[in-house]
Parts: C-alpha cells; sequence; structure tokens
C-alpha cells in the first residue's frame, strides 16, 4: 500500500509532465509507446485500490458517470467578453480612443480563438471546477467533461489558488476526424470546429467529450495582481510556466494603430496554416494599470476589442422582398435581411435581379439564407438553406403594379417594367442636380447613392436632404456605407445650409437660371424673400436676366409648391442670404454705387463687374434714375443716351480706372 500511493504519485508526476512538454512545450521527451505503458500501469494500480484514485489522476480523462443535467456556476467575477470591431477604421478609432485616458499604450495581440469560453478555478493547484460562459453571470458547471481534455493541466506546476480563463475548442484536424466518424455512422456532420466543440462539452456522457478530442487555450487571468502580474503578456508567460498551452508564439505586441493593423494583416494571411479555427484578432491593452484607468462600460471592457476577420459567406434570414423601380421602369427585386457582416461591412440588402432569378432559388420570405459578396463587392444570395424552411413559407409571387405610381407593370424577358413615362421613380435628377458641385455642393452623393436612398424612400424631395440623418441607422445597413462615410455625408448636407444664396438659386433648376444668372440674382436682390417677391420688369432689367429668364423666375415662384419647399428649407436653417464675396468697403466711390456698363472696353465686360462687386458696387443692365455710374466704351448703345438724358454721371475707362484705385 505505502508503495503503491508512492508509485501512484510518481507515476501522475512522469505523466503530467509529459504532457506538459507534449502539449505546452510541444517538445515530447517520451515516446507514445512509454506513455501508454505509464498510463496502464497507473490504471491497473488505480483499479486494484480505487480509495487511492487522485482528483488530478490523467486517468480522469477518459470521461466518468453520465450525469443528468448541468449545475448552474456563478461566476465569481462576471465572464464579460469584448465589443466586435470590422475594419481598420475602427481599430484607429479604436486606438485613438484609448489614447484619450492612456498616453502611449502598448497592446497585446492575440489570434482570437473560434471555440467557446471557459473558467477553470484551481485550488492548491489542482482543477476543481470548470464552467461554461452561459450569460456572463452564471454558467454550467462542466468539470467532468473538461477534466478530459489532455491541454487541461489537471494539476499546475505551482500549488496556487486561481481562475484561469481561456477557449475551449476542436482543432482543424480533430474536426475533420470527427466528421468522418459522423460520415460513417450516418450522423449529421457538425457545421464548424465551433459547433463541434460546443456541442461536445456539452454533453452529459462526459465518454463522449473525452472521444471528441477538444483543447483549451489559456488567454486570460481575472485578477492577475494577486500574482503580482502587472502586464497581460506577463499574464500569458505565467499561464504557461504553470501548464497552459497559450498562444505565446503567435501572439504581438502593437503601439499603433499601424502595428495593429499589420499584425491583423498577417495572421489573416496564415489562419489557413493555423491548426485550429480562430475568427479574429483580440486586442488587449498591456499594461493592467492601464487597464485599470480605462475601467468598464455598463457592458464590456474598454481597455480591449476583438476585431473580426471579414467571414465571407454568412447565414441570415430574409425579412423582405422590396421591389424598386429603376430610371428606366425597371424593376427590381431587393432581399432585405437582418444586416451581418461579410467580407468586412455591415449588409443588409441583396439585389434579387428580377422574378426569374426569385424563382430559380425557390427565395421565401423568413427563409434561412447565406449571403456573400460577388468579387467581394457587391452582396448576393448565395442560396437558401431548405433544410430550414418553416412549414408554413409561402412561394414568393410577383407584385403585379408599379410599387410606386401603382401602374400595372409590363414583362420583357425576364424583367418586370412600369409602363408610366411619369412615374416619379424615374425623377432623381432633380435631386441630382440639387446636390452638384455648382449648386449645393453636398460632396459624397453621386447618382448611385440619390437613387439608392430615392428607392429606399429616405429622398422624395429636395428638402428630404435636410432630414436624412433620421434615417441614419437605415443608411448604414446598405451596402457600402460605413459609418464613417454616412457621418461625413451627413456632415456634408449640415454644412451646405451655410452656402451663400447663388448656390441654393441654382440649385433649385428654375428653368434658364444658370450659374452665372444665380449669381447675379443672388448679388443683386441679395435675399431670397426679394427675389420671391420681385416681378417681371424688375428681373427683366436685371443685367444678363432679360426677358425669357424673367418669365422662367416668376413662373417658377408662382408655383405653390415651390414656394413651399423654400419656406421649408428655411425652417430647416437653410441659408437665404447672399453671404458674398468678401467685399472691399474701402472705396466710397464704388462701395455701395449702381454702374451701367455699355460699348466695347479693352477688357470683357465680366472683368469690370467682378472688381466692382468686390468692392461692394452693383452693376445692373439698364439705366435708371438709381444708377450712379455709366461706365462706356467705343459705340455705345441707347444706354449711352438714356444716362445723358437722366443726367448721369457718364465715365470711360480712364475715369474707371481712376475710381477704382481711390
Ligand atoms: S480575452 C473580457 N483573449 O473572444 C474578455 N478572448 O470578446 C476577455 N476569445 O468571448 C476575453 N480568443 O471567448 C480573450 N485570446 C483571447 C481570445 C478570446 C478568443 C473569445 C472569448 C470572448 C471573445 C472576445
Amino acid at each position: 500500500m505505502e508503495n503503491a500511493i508512492k508509485r501512484i504519485d510518481e507515476l501522475i508526476s512522469i505523466i503530467n509532465k509529459s504532457s506538459y512538454e507534449y502539449y505546452v512545450l510541444d517538445n515530447p521527451t517520451i515516446t507514445d509507446q512509454e506513455y501508454d505503458d505509464l498510463y496502464n500501469e497507473l490504471l491497473l494500480l488505480e483499479n486494484k485500490y480505487p480509495e487511492l484514485k487522485r482528483e488530478d489522476s490523467p486517468t480522469n480523462r477518459v470521461g466518468g458517470e453520465a450525469i443528468d443535467k448541468f449545475n448552474k456556476v456563478v461566476h465569481k467575477t462576471p465572464m464579460l467578453s469584448f465589443d466586435d470591431i470590422f475594419n481598420e477604421e475602427e481599430i484607429m478609432l479604436f486606438d485613438e480612443r484609448i489614447r484619450k485616458t492612456v498616453s502611449n499604450p502598448s497592446y497585446t495581440l492575440e489570434p482570437k480563438m473560434d471555440g467557446l469560453s471557459g473558467s477553470l478555478i484551481y485550488e492548491k493547484g489542482v482543477l476543481v471546477r470548470a464552467a461554461t460562459r452561459g450569460d456572463g453571470v452564471t454558467g454550467e458547471d462542466i468539470t467532468i467533461n473538461v477534466k478530459t481534455i489532455k491541454s487541461v493541466p489537471l494539476r499546475l506546476t505551482k500549488d496556487i489558488d486561481i481562475e484561469v480563463r481561456g477557449e475551449i475548442y476542436m482543432s482543424k484536424k480533430s474536426f475533420d476526424k470527427a466528421n468522418k466518424e459522423r460520415l460513417m455512422n450516418n450522423e449529421k456532420e457538425f457545421a464548424n470546429p465551433r459547433n463541434a466543440a460546443a456541442g461536445s462539452v456539452r454533453q452529459l456522457d462526459s465518454k463522449i467529450t473525452a472521444k471528441r478530442d477538444l483543447d483549451f487555450m489559456a488567454y486570460f487571468i481575472p485578477n492577475p495582481e494577486d500574482y503580482n502580474i502587472s502586464n497581460q503578456d506577463e499574464s500569458i508567460s505565467f499561464l504557461r510556466e504553470l501548464g497552459f498551452v497559450t498562444n505565446i508564439k503567435l501572439n504581438g505586441l502593437a503601439k499603433s494603430s499601424k502595428d495593429i493593423i499589420n499584425y491583423v494583416d498577417n495572421l489573416e494571411k496564415e489562419r489557413d496554416n493555423l491548426p485550429f479555427e480562430i475568427d479574429g484578432v483580440v486586442i488587449k491593452v498591456n499594461s493592467l494599470e492601464d487597464e485599470k484607468k480605462l475601467g468598464f462600460t455598463s457592458r464590456v471592457p474598454r481597455w480591449g476589442i476583438a476585431y473580426k476577420f471579414p467571414a465571407k459567406e454568412v447565414l441570415t434570414t430574409l425579412k423582405e422582398i422590396k421591389y424598386t423601380v429603376g430610371r428606366t421602369g425597371k424593376i427590381t427585386p431587393n432581399a432585405i435581411f437582418n444586416p451581418v457582416h461579410v467580407a468586412g461591412s455591415l449588409v443588409g440588402k441583396a439585389t434579387l435581379h428580377n422574378y426569374d432569378y426569385i424563382l430559380d432559388k425557390d427565395i421565401r420570405v423568413n427563409d434561412t439564407i447565406s449571403v456573400r459578396k460577388a468579387g467581394d463587392v457587391i452582396p448576393e444570395v448565395v442560396e437558401v438553406k431548405l433544410d430550414r424552411r418553416k412549414s408554413d413559407s409561402e412561394k414568393t409571387i410577383m407584385i403585379e403594379n408599379c410599387p410606386i405610381c401603382n401602374t400595372k407593370l409590363i414583362k420583357k424577358d425576364a424583367n418586370h417594367f412600369c409602363p408610366n413615362k411619369d412615374c416619379p421613380a424615374r425623377h432623381t435628377e432633380g435631386l441630382t442636380h440639387f446636390v452638384s458641385r455648382d449648386a449645393m455642393y453636398i460632396d459624397g452623393f453621386g447618382e448611385r447613392i440619390i437613387e439608392d436612398f430615392y428607392n429606399e424612400g429616405f429622398l422624395r424631395s429636395v428638402e428630404d436632404f435636410y432630414s436624412l440623418y433620421k434615417h441614419k441607422d437605415e443608411i448604414m445597413i446598405l451596402d457600402g456605407y460605413g459609418e464613417k462615410s454616412v457621418n461625413n455625408l451627413l456632415d456634408a448636407i449640415t454644412n451646405s445650409k451655410k452656402n451663400s444664396l447663388e448656390r441654393l438659386i441654382f440649385a433649385l433648376g428654375i428653368r434658364y437660371v444658370g450659374k452665372k444668372t444665380a449669381k447675379i440674382l443672388a448679388i443683386y436682390f441679395g435675399e431670397m424673400d426679394k427675389l420671391m417677391n420681385a416681378d417681371y420688369e424688375t428681373l427683366k432689367d436685371i443685367n444678363d436676366v432679360g426677358d425669357i429668364i424673367a418669365k422662367s423666375i416668376v413662373e417658377y415662384f408662382n408655383n405653390e409648391e415651390n414656394v413651399k419647399l423654400i419656406n421649408k428649407l428655411k425652417e430647416l436653417n437653410v441659408n437665404m442670404k447672399y453671404l458674398g464675396e468678401k467685399v472691399d468697403a474701402s472705396n466710397e466711390n464704388i462701395y455701395g454705387k449702381t454702374f451701367v456698363i455699355t460699348g466695347t472696353l479693352s477688357k470683357s465686360r465680366d472683368v469690370y463687374k467682378e472688381k466692382l462687386e468686390s468692392l461692394g458696387g452693383k452693376v445692373t443692365g439698364s439705366v435708371t434714375s438709381k444708377t450712379d455710374y455709366v461706365l462706356v466704351g467705343e459705340n455705345p448703345g441707347s444706354k449711352y443716351d438714356k444716362a445723358i438724358s437722366l443726367g448721369i454721371k457718364i465715365i470711360d475707362e480712364k475715369e474707371y480706372e481712376n475710381l477704382i484705385n481711390l
């Protein structure tokens, strides 16, 4: 008996040491045969003296009696997880945010293991309890199953009390092996190693878990200060010392977002060569002191984040098929689904092209669909998961009338069309004009975006630009609209409210009012109300305006709809005043004076006009009693005569130069 105790102790320590060398150090010192012999010897002794069987004996790894349920376990400290991010921009924002609290942060970078997290509690160096994360506060006691995991040390190298967290996962090799077996036994294959690991660890019969060949990667100590640890990378070294498998060789350190992005890129390239599945990079602030400063939000730690690699194909649920009308009247069915991250962006919509496409794939509302990005850009519905279809699902029926104007659709080849030439869906041109460079210049809006927003119903009239912010969340789930680009767009819209009047006049799209006329009108009237109330006579007499434009302007403002629009824009605080170029008011001869130019001068009239306006002068088209000066070139026309008859001061080019230079 004395001898048996001694031998059992010896065997356990040799076996545990060789497991450590095999799993942790990746450097076995005994052969498999020697290991098996030692193991069998131990098994024999334990059978002979069951009372001597130790808690940390490796023979526990085969599993024990089946249980009928998992007991609940309350975690000593909640098992939180990090917020997820999906692109470089968000990495940079994370780094910026950290720098608001911590100067010169340094980060640990760790492969994000794709399994399920587990908490292991050791007392005096012996594994006494293992639990799933559960809801973060309460998990399930899976001790008996976790003991079967060979890379989980049953006894640590130090006799300490400690909680260790890490990922329970299935290696790619074990996953392939498990699926081969399942195929042979006519069982349904595991979808991926994560599901396989999660299913295996929740077996009530731990003997089944034992056969599944799971692994454990340690990455976190909830209370490192108890062990005099002051950095996350020291935690990893300490875990390794204790006998855990860690990713010490793959982990990295970073001092900037650039370092992080580099690591992410490299790891993604290595991803397929790794023996286990990873789904991203976990970024943690290295210094525990900094970690304390950053603390937690109400939900998640602020000191770390999980970057997720772009998923290539993702499952989601089809919520709705929405029909849109293009500029040619073509009807396009679109799949609207619960938003998912695919290849780096959040996607909630994909084109279904036409009704034949829907029929071909038999796509129905409420179906589980898989979505990917074709050529990594355009989202598409790959297939319907027919085995997940609800029994009450109904075949999709094509709409018969235009969703915008209700006209009966016609079919040409595979496509349906709205034949109504006046269908409002075709009228996005006005919106495109409104934002264009010479108009309100709302940067970032192309024709496609306008069409998208029109089709979504966010934009029907130009005043809707200024309420677009209300649709921010909806816009973000459209393909290609990241938070930053949407913010830029919304900022550009807000900034456009400050535009000088000439831009708004041009943006309204009044017939014949081009960019140049808009400017003339803005300068002349100074504010929108005056322009709106101007009569035909006044307008016609403005230099460069004339009969046709004057009529068109009067007609435009006689239309009640247009007046309503202007009033709405006013309410939305869109500027209605001419802000002018910086006017130099120092020359009293010019400032506030009205000029008329007639006859041929040495330079184009615009040159004089611009100069006069820059000094606060007004240049008009016809001579009235209000005219202060008439600038006369060669061969002047009737304006010259009128000026004389009204006794208005006439100047030639030379006198003009003198006036200017005073
Ligand atoms: S640290 C406070 N490190 O990814 C979170 N987690 O949100 C502490 N994971 O649910 C976890 N690899 O299951 C950490 N190297 C790693 C990880 C990792 C995978 C999982 C973990 C957690 C999620 C992160």
